[in-house]
């Protein structure tokens, strides 16, 4: 199953797919018990065809771009979205240019960037800095720009929506996924209210968005309760998500209001402590920024009713990003290759 599913939905011809959506939803039986909850759920977009749910977006991005007839795309990334618009363009046999914050990339990404054969453009600078030159590039050089401003993303996006419902049965409590560019937070909300105004469903859930606390405006600002103020220097381990200037946060402030959610941080610290416990509890591995929903549920625990069912969104593959697991690991030294020496270290 793709998300072409749900093709009456979408206001795009269907062009170029690598089989994005369908991605597997679990029930998390050991987290649950630990949390002391009765339905609590992971849909896990690692699985998307470049391993993060932003190939939803480019499957209708791209079409957009070939139905106008454009022969060049870009983004600004950090990370991936890079590589999910590389493959696309690839399949489009069209160009795609990628801005990445220099040496701010998790090396998967990059390794996908490259060999998909985009052109890798590293950027002295974070994000922001690199989607303000992508933004005026695309006005200036004709070239049809794919960051999550373009509508047709969101289009996209929004079947995560539609599939949660439609794997599930019902609509869940609540839903907690990280925020970035603030994008999907958005998009997710679209596709619940589009399956409410059709009359599928009678309830919506409440959105919660979690940031990392270093690069947290939003949540920064809801919590304050004052008007949002963007981050020069946005700093965190969980580099998808390090963004000081999220360009979708007016749609993503109303759609926590409207939804009667909330917006959170959470600590580097609780970003890893959650990414291990989903790996060697419930056999999945997603990147640091992915594993904030679940590092900000644990935040947020006391604000939860025992009986809500909740869905935790991650958003990206744990393999993008080996290193921040090797750098705190040490293997021991070899052994001979001899059932002695197997015994001895047991
Ligand atoms: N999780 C992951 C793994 C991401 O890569 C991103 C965004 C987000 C969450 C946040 O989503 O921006 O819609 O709020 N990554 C973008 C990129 C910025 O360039 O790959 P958002």
């Amino acid at each position: 199953m793709t998300l072409w599913k749900y093709e009456s939905f979408i206001p795009v011809e269907k062009r170029v797919s690598l089989n994005e959506g369908g991605t597997p939803i679990y029930r998390l039986e050991n987290l649950q018990t630990e949390l002391g909850m009765k339905e609590l759920y992971v849909k896990n977009e690692g699985a998307n065809p470049t391993g993060s749910f932003k190939d939803r977006g480019m499957t209708v991005g791209v079409s957009k771009a070939l139905e106008l007839g454009m022969d060049k795309v870009i983004c600004a990334s950090t990370g991936n979205t890079s590589a999910s618009l590389a493959a696309y363009a690839a399949k489009s046999n069209i160009k795609a240019y990628v801005l990445v914050p220099s040496g701010k990339i998790a090396l998967g990404k990059l390794a996908q960037a490259i060999v998909y054969g985009a052109k890798v453009v590293p950027v002295r600078g974070n994000f922001d800095d690199a989607l303000n030159v992508v933004v005026e590039a695309s006005s200036e050089l004709g070239v049809y720009m794919l960051n999550s401003i373009n509508p047709f993303r969101l289009e996209g996006q929004k079947t995560i929506a539609f599939e949660i419902f439609d794997q599930l049965g019902f609509v869940p409590d609540k839903v907690i996924l990280p925020v970035g560019n603030a994008g999907n937070i958005s998009a997710i909300w679209k596709g619940f209210r589009e399956l409410y105004e059709a009359g599928f469903i009678d309830k919506l859930p409440k959105m919660i968005g979690i940031q990392a606390e270093g690069a947290s405006p939003l949540a920064r600002a809801w919590k304050e309760r004052r008007d949002f103020k963007p981050l020069e220097k946005p700093e965190t381990i969980a580099t998808a998500i390090r963004i000081g200037n999220p360009a979708n946060w007016p749609k993503a402030w109303r759609v926590v209001e409207e939804s009667g959610g909330v917006l959170e941080s959470v600590t580097d610290e609780e970003i890893l402590k959650a990414q291990k416990m989903l790996a060697s509890k419930e056999g999945i591995f997603v990147e640091p920024a992915s594993a904030s929903s679940l590092a900000g549920l644990m935040k947020l625990r006391n604000e939860i009713e025992e009986d809500e069912s909740v869905v935790l969104i991650t958003t990206g593959h744990g393999l993008k990003d080996p290193n921040i697991i090797l750098e705190g690991f040490e293997l021991p030294e070899p052994i001979e290759p001899s059932l002695e020496a197997f015994k001895e270290v047991l």
